[in-house]
């Protein structure tokens, strides 16, 4: 309502009541009456902004984005190769897993261009010339405090790469990396959905999606419910 009509109302008012615009029944029935229909369209436009706020843009805000130093194709490599994923991520003597791979693993094809590409001629320029590892960005990466053992999934529980990682093996590009501002952890460890849901299982890898596979498999049970210690199970 505009001042105008305000002050109509009131001087239409003062003539059949006490002459005092303030008084308490006056206000009310002002507000009750004619701010009943912006107060209503003031709370569904404060809903609407801080749903927007809380599910899309702080989300956004949470993390950082950053691009893989060279993007790299797991589909192309798998038709060159001879023995699928283990002749990049394989498991060393001593059972521990090598994990990403070190230049030396690219060099017997790449000391040369291969092709034009320019995403080779960066890898052989900037790091294969230079001798210098590349920066990879694991996406799975863990806090230093956890301890995974891959022998313990892929050897002995005989589990596919794809439960925990979903397809990175068949994908032709790596997508962006995001790091979480605040604890610096990948957003693989809690995973897109702010929500919780989660459709697939390599969706996110915190603490209970661990615990929730170790209970239905009963391995070596350190409920993380029943704080009954074992935390050591995974954490060094
Ligand atoms: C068995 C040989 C072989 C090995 C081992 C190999 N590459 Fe390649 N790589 C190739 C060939 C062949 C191409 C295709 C070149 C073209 O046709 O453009 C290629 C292409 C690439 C490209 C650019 C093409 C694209 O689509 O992304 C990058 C980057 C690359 N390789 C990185 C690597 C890295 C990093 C490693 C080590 C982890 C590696 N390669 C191991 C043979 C190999
Ligand atoms: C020619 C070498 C090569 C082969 C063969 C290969 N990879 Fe990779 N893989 C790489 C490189 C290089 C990276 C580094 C990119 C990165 O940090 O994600 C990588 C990263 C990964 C990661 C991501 C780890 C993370 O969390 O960042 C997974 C999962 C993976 N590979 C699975 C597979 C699977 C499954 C196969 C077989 C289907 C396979 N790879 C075959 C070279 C290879
Ligand atoms: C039970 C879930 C699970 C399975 C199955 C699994 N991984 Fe992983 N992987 C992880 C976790 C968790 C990490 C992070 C470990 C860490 O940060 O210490 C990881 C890390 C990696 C890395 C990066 C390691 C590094 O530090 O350089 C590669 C590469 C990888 N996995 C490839 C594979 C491949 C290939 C397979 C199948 C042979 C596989 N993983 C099976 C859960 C799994
Ligand atoms: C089945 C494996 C597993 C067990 C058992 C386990 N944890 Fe964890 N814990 C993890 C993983 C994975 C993370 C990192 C991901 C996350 O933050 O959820 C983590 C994270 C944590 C963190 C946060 C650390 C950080 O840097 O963010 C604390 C604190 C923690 N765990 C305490 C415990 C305690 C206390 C117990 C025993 C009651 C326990 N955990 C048992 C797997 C486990
Ligand atoms: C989808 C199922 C699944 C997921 C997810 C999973 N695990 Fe496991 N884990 C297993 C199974 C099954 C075993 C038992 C392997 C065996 O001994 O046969 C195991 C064994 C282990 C062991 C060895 C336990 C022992 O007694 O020696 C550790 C440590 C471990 N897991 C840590 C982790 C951590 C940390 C995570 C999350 C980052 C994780 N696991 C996620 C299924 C899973």
């Amino acid at each position: 309502m505009s001042a105008e009509d305000k002050a109509n109302e009131v001087s239409a008012d003062a003539q059949v009541q006490e002459p005092t615009p303030s008084s308490p029944d006056n206000d009310a029935s002002a507000s009750s009456d004619s701010a009943g229909g912006p107060i209503t369209l003031f709370f569904i436009i404060g809903l609407a902004a801080s749903l927007v706020l809380g599910w899309v843009i702080f989300p956004q805000l949470l993390y950082s984005k950053k691009k893989q130093p060279v993007d790299f194709n797991h589909k192309l490599h798998m038709g060159l190769v001879d023995e699928g994923c283990q002749s990049c991520h394989f498991f060393r003597e001593d059972g521990t897993y090598s994990g990403v791979p070190k230049l030396a693993q690219c060099m017997d094809c790449h000391e040369e261009m291969q092709g034009d590409h320019p995403e080779e001629e960066k890898f052989v320029n900037e790091y294969m010339a230079k001798d210098l590892e590349v920066p990879w960005l694991v996406y799975a990466r863990q806090p230093d405090c956890v301890f995974f053992p891959h022998a313990a999934h892929v050897k002995l529980a005989k589990m596919d790469c794809v439960t925990c990682h979903g397809n990175i093996g068949e994908s032709e590009n790596l997508r962006v990396y995001e790091a979480n501002w605040i604890t610096g952890y990948s957003r693989d460890i809690w995973g897109k959905n702010i929500a919780g849901i989660k459709r697939n299982s390599w969706d996110r890898m915190k603490m209970d999606d661990c615990s929730e596979c170790h209970q239905k498999n009963n391995v070596n049970q350190a409920s993380v419910q029943t704080h009954k210690g074992g935390c050591f199970v995974c954490h060094k």
